[in-house]
């Protein structure tokens, strides 16, 4: 693994449901362990494998497997309510003239609204990578597909639609500026609070989005079996990606069993790191079992 890179490196681990997400996220952090590599592993679905993978009981409070290794599991629903919470008071301190109009009922709605989930995602992420502390590495063992494209494709989205409110609101200012000009004689020099709100969310996300493709700061890992349908879903996972300018690292073949013919994988995906995770006899729980495991490999990919 290499020593030249930006710290703390994201490492997503992201597939068809069942395919070894989360043990392969935690065999890759044990492994960077054993290296030195300071790693926090988080977990991002909410069903949450990696207490049952380790045995023991994580929490969103850093919890020390070893030196070099500590996990973490977001609540997710404490970020939908924290999501929720700082919409809510916003709205309130934009709109505070509107009270007459019984805001509340209004702002009831909103946790119905599509597109919480990957929001309330993108908080915890970001509340992960200020606490990451000395961390080298945080390995984000990922939820299901769709959610996880929506969460790696939203700083695009969200870019989309905040340029385009900019622009409209540009064009209200100019409207306001020439008439205050008319009545007053001069330019009115007053910042809009909403235009800079808007500013300051452009200029997060557009950085969140800088990180997410930049493969110095960010890998991808798609973890797939020897079966065709999670062969099929990895297709549309690295297209959908792709139309976002999100590159894949890193293909982790799991559950391959001897006799297994790599070469359409390879021909599928010539660009990217392999790693191949044989099929174990037993159910790859606890520390010694996957100690014992990561010990038979051949050899770990490069991150
Ligand atoms: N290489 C392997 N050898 C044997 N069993 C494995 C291997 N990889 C994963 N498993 C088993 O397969 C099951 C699914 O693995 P895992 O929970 O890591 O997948 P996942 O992609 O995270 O699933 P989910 O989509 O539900 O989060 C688990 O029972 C796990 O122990
Ligand atoms: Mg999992």
């Amino acid at each position: 693994m290499k020593d030249q890179i930006t710290y703390p490196k994201n490492v997503f681990f992201l597939g068809k449901g069942g395919v070894g997400k989360s043990t392969s996220s935690a065999l890759t952090s044990l492994k960077l362990a054993q290296n030195n590599q300071k790693t926090l592993l988080v977990s991002m679905d909410p069903a949450h494998n990696q207490s049952d993978i380790f045995e023991r009981r994580f929490s969103e409070k850093p919890y020390a497997v070893n030196d070099y290794l500590s996990v973490i599991e977001v609540d997710t629903n404490k970020w939908v309510n924290k999501y929720l919470e700082d919409m809510q008071n916003q709205v309130k301190r934009t709109y505070s003239y509107l009270t007459a109009f019984n805001l509340e009922k209004y702002l009831d709605i909103l946790k119905f609204s599509p597109g919480i989930e990957e929001y309330a995602l993108l908080l915890a992420y970001q509340n992960i990578r200020q606490k990451a502390g000395d961390a080298s590495y945080i390995i984000f063992d990922m939820p299901p597909t769709a959610l996880t494209l929506k969460f790696l494709t939203l700083p695009d989205l969200s870019l989309i639609w905040l340029n385009n409110l900019l622009q409209l609101r540009q064009k209200i200012l100019d409207k306001k500026e020439i008439v205050s000009r008319v009545k007053f004689g001069k330019k009115e020099l007053e910042t809009d609070k909403i235009k800079s709100k808007l500013l300051q969310q452009i200029q997060l996300y557009e950085q969140i989005q800088s990180v997410f493709k930049d493969p110095s700061k960010t890998i991808l890992n798609l973890v797939l079996n020897t079966d065709k349908l999670s062969f099929n879903e990895s297709q549309l996972i690295v297209k959908k990606l792709e139309n976002f300018h999100i590159g894949i690292n890193n293909i982790f073949l799991n559950k391959y069993y001897n006799g297994f013919d790599i070469s359409g994988i390879k021909s599928r995906y010539p660009d990217y790191g392999l790693q191949i995770l044989p099929q174990n006899d037993e159910p790859l729980i606890g520390l010694n079992s996957l100690t014992g495991y990561i010990a038979k490999l051949d050899g770990f990919v490069e991150l």
